[in-house]
């Protein structure tokens, strides 16, 4: 495979540096265990490592996350960027469409979030209705999303028409990333999930678009549902990096929703999803057989129980029970 140099030279330091650790100890039900003192060496990931990335031509990785242990889970398996990505919204919370999502709700997930991924760089969808009446409104909102989401930066959909929202809210120091192409917030107005830009016109529109979005200040965009060789030419005509979905292997960096990567989510799947794994499959079977073992009184195991302090007040519980029950 002919991978760039410095892609190789990554993932040779990360073999020797990375020290993920995925076995903790933990005694009891809610108890946090050792978690938070997961180490993973490399260092954090800001706007200028993606940027390095950019220049380098290494492809940048960037992952939805959801909550505590996806933020981990992410974090530790190495993607550079985790995005709170508002498909929480119909994958994590089982609404119908991502604009049922409220800003509060985005901020507690990102919190959970945030308390997991420590390195990747951590950016926050802003939700439907929390950006588009006014600049004013969008900048209050990003700093919401900093100040009480604690994340990085922040992604908001569209094009032209939040361009003033988009500088305002970099003018106050918050990275943010563009979305374009489909835009999942106005799928009533698209007439549903589907591929974009995929007329001559549409495809100029959406080059035009992209750059009008690089000029307002993002620091990349997400391109979502769109044939390849558009996103090869808006990537290569804008000098910001293109994270796609559903956009082909041109894009500077690529993005998925995690629950449907893994396999966890089994209402519908994209295209343009590849799924990695089944554990849908896997934790219903894992599920199943706990029910079965517990039915069969075979769990919980003497190794899962704990006994008394000593042998000698093992024997009085005993002696005591007799007492009691000679009694009745
Ligand atoms: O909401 C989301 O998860 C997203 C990504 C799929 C890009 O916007």
């Amino acid at each position: 495979m002919n991978r760039p140099v410095i892609y190789q030279v990554l993932l040779a330091a990360r073999a020797r540096t990375r020290t993920t650790v995925i076995s903790q100890t933990r005694s009891y039900s809610s108890h946090p265990g050792t978690l938070n003192s997961i180490a993973s060496t490399r260092s954090k990931i800001t706007t200028l490592t993606l940027h390095q990335l950019y220049r380098d031509n290494v492809p940048i990785t960037a992952l939805t996350a959801h909550d505590f242990p996806s933020g981990l889970v992410a974090d530790n398996a190495g993607v550079e960027i985790v995005l709170v990505g508002d498909s929480l919204a119909m994958v994590a919370l089982g609404y119908e469409n991502t604009n049922m999502l409220t800003l509060d709700e985005m901020l507690h997930h990102c919190r959970a979030v945030a308390r997991g991924s420590k390195t990747a760089f951590l950016v926050g969808d802003l939700p439907f209705g929390s950006y588009e009446q006014s600049q004013e409104i969008a900048v209050q909102s990003a700093i919401k999303m900093v100040q009480q989401g604690h994340v990085e930066a922040v992604k908001l959909e569209g094009g032209h028409e939040v361009a003033k929202a988009i500088s305002a809210i970099t003018r106050f120091g918050i990275p943010v990333m563009g979305h374009i192409g489909l835009t999942p917030q106005r799928s009533a107005a698209l007439g549903g999930f589907k591929v974009q830009a995929n007329t001559i016109q549409s495809a100029r529109d959406l080059l035009d678009t992209a750059r009008a979005l690089q000029h307002a200040g993002c620091f990349a965009i997400v391109l979502e549902a769109v044939p390849s060789e558009v996103a090869r030419i808006v990537t290569e005509s804008i000098d910001i990096p293109t994270i796609g979905i559903g956009a082909g292997s041109a894009c500077s960096g690529q993005v998925l929703v995690q629950l449907d990567m893994v396999g966890g989510f089994q209402k519908f799947t994209p295209k343009f999803v590849k799924k990695f794994d089944n554990i849908y499959d896997r934790q219903i079977d894992a599920i199943s057989q706990y029910v079965d073992q517990v039915k069969a009184r075979q769990f919980p195991g003497p190794e899962h129980c704990y006994g008394m302090k000593t042998k000698e007040d093992a024997q009085r519980l005993i002696e005591w029970e007799q007492e009691k029950k000679s009694k009745i």
